[in-house]
C-alpha cells in the first residue's frame, strides 16, 4: 500500500520515450559517435526513461552494435528497436535488441496523401498491406509492436482510422500520431487523439502515443495537447534536439508535468534530480549547445536581472519562480548576479559563501560591483568574492 491520496492515485502515468538518440542524432551538427551513445544511455536510464531508442539499427554497423551493447547493458529499461516497415530493417532491429530484458518494434510507414505521393509513390492500399504485412512478420520475434504512422497530424483523419484499425489487427500494441512536420496546432492535436481513440476499432487495446517536432515552436504543447486527448507516452529528446527544429524537449515537457500536475492530472517516472546533469551531458557529447534562454537548461532560465525580482524571491522564492531549480540538480551557482541586482542580493550571495559584511564594506562592494556589471552585464561569484576581498582589505 502507498500513502497517496486519493487524487495522486488517480493521475494518469505517462510513459516518456527517448529517442534522443536516433531522433535527436539527427538534428544538423549533433554528432555521437556510436561508441559514446552507451554513456548517454546510461545517464537517460538513471534520469528514469522508460524507453530508450538508441538509435536505427539498419542504418551502420555502428548504429547496430550501439543499439546492442545498450540492449545488453541496460537491463532496466526498455529498449526500441527502429525499423521502416520491410523485413531486413525489421531483422537488423530484432537482433540488435534481442539481449534487451524489454523490447520493442518500433516500425514506422507514411500516412500523408503528400508523402504517399512524392516519398513511397505507393497507394492507400499499398501502405496498408505493407503495414499489416511487417507488423505480423515483426510480431513473430517481439511482442511489443510501436506502429508510427508518419506524418499523422496531415494525413485525413478517415484514413488514419483506417491503418490504425489494421495495425491493431496486426498486432500493434502501442500507436504512435507523429506530427512529423511540427504543423499542427494544439487544438487540433488534442481532437486527433479523441477522435482516433474513439472511432478506430481495438483503440481500447492499446496505448497511444505523441511524437511532436518544434517547426512552429508547439512541440511541448502539442504533445501536452496529446495527453489532454489520451496519449500515454510521450516521445521527447534531450534539450529538445532532433530534425531541422527539434523534437519535444524531454526537460520542458516533464517539468509542465510536473509544475501543472494538478491542471493535467498527469505524472512521470522521472527523477528531476538528474534533469541538469542529462542536459549538460548530452550538450557536452553530442558537441551541441543550449540556447541561453532555454527553458529549465539554459543558463539564463532561472537567472533574475532585476533587483525588484531578486528582492523578491529573497523573500520568497514563490514571488518569481514557479520551479525549483535545485531539485532539477541545477547549482544556485548558474544564478548570476547582474546591473539591477540590489545590494540584499549581493549580501545574500556574499553569505553563501561564509563571507558576512558590514553596511559600510558593502557600500564600496556595491560601487565596485555596478562598474564592472555596467561593462560585463553579469558579475561571476569569483569576481565578487574577488572585488569583495579588495573592498575590505582598503578599509
Ligand atoms: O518524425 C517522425 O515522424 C518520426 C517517426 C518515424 C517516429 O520520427
Ligand atoms: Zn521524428
Amino acid at each position: 500500500m502507498t500513502n497517496q491520496s486519493p487524487i495522486e492515485m488517480n493521475k494518469n502515468r505517462i510513459q516518456i520515450f527517448d529517442t534522443t538518440l536516433r531522433d535527436g542524432e539527427q538534428s544538423p551538427g549533433a554528432a555521437v559517435d556510436s561508441g559514446r551513445k552507451i554513456v548517454i544511455a546510461r545517464q537517460l536510464a538513471k534520469l528514469g526513461i522508460d524507453v530508450i531508442e538508441p538509435g536505427f539499427p539498419i542504418s551502420s554497423p555502428g548504429d547496430f552494435a550501439a543499439v546492442q551493447q545498450i540492449s545488453r547493458e541496460l537491463q532496466n529499461v526498455e529498449i526500441a528497436g527502429f525499423a521502416r516497415c520491410m523485413r531486413p530493417d525489421i531483422d537488423a532491429a530484432v537482433r540488435a535488441t534481442e539481449d534487451a530484458a524489454r523490447r520493442r518494434l518500433h516500425l514506422f510507414i507514411s500516412s500523408s496523401d503528400i508523402h504517399l505521393d512524392f516519398q513511397m509513390r505507393k497507394s492507400r492500399d499499398q501502405v496498408i498491406q505493407m503495414a499489416r504485412d511487417m507488423i505480423s512478420y515483426g510480431k513473430q520475434f517481439v511482442d511489443e509492436i510501436e506502429f508510427s504512422a508518419m506524418d499523422s497530424t496531415r494525413t485525413g483523419h478517415e484514413f488514419l482510422i483506417t491503418m490504425v484499425e489494421a495495425a491493431i489487427e496486426a498486432g500493434a500494441t502501442i500507436i504512435n500520431m507523429p506530427d512529423t512536420t511540427g504543423y499542427a496546432m494544439p487544438h487540433e492535436i488534442e481532437e486527433l487523439f479523441r477522435t482516433v481513440r474513439r472511432e478506430a476499432r481495438g483503440a481500447d487495446k492499446v496505448r497511444f502515443s505523441a511524437h511532436c517536432h518544434n517547426d512552429l515552436g508547439m512541440a511541448v504543447a502539442n504533445s501536452i495537447a496529446a495527453i489532454r486527448g489520451g496519449a500515454t507516452q510521450v516521445e521527447v529528446t534531450v534539450n529538445g534536439i532532433g530534425e531541422r527544429a527539434g523534437n519535444c524537449s524531454l526537460e520542458e515537457l516533464v517539468m509542465a508535468i510536473e509544475t501543472r500536475k494538478e491542471a493535467l492530472q498527469a505524472e512521470t517516472g522521472i527523477v528531476q534530480a538528474e534533469i541538469f546533469n542529462t542536459s549538460r551531458l548530452v550538450s557536452r557529447t553530442m558537441r551541441f549547445p543550449i540556447a541561453f534562454n532555454k527553458p529549465i537548461v539554459g543558463r539564463n532560465a532561472f537567472q533574475h536581472e532585476s533587483g525588484i525580482h531578486q528582492d523578491g524571491l529573497l523573500k520568497n522564492r514563490n514571488t518569481f519562480e514557479i520551479m525549483d531549480p535545485e531539485a532539477m540538480g541545477i547549482p544556485r551557482s548558474m544564478i548570476i548576479l547582474g546591473k539591477s541586482s540590489g545590494r540584499h542580493a549581493i549580501k545574500h550571495r556574499l553569505s553563501e559563501y561564509g563571507i558576512q559584511v558590514s553596511d559600510d564594506q558593502m557600500q564600496g562592494i556595491y560601487e565596485r560591483f555596478i562598474e564592472i556589471a555596467d561593462v560585463n552585464k553579469i558579475v561571476t561569484d569569483s569576481e565578487l568574492v574577488r572585488i569583495t576581498g579588495e573592498a575590505t582589505e582598503t578599509q
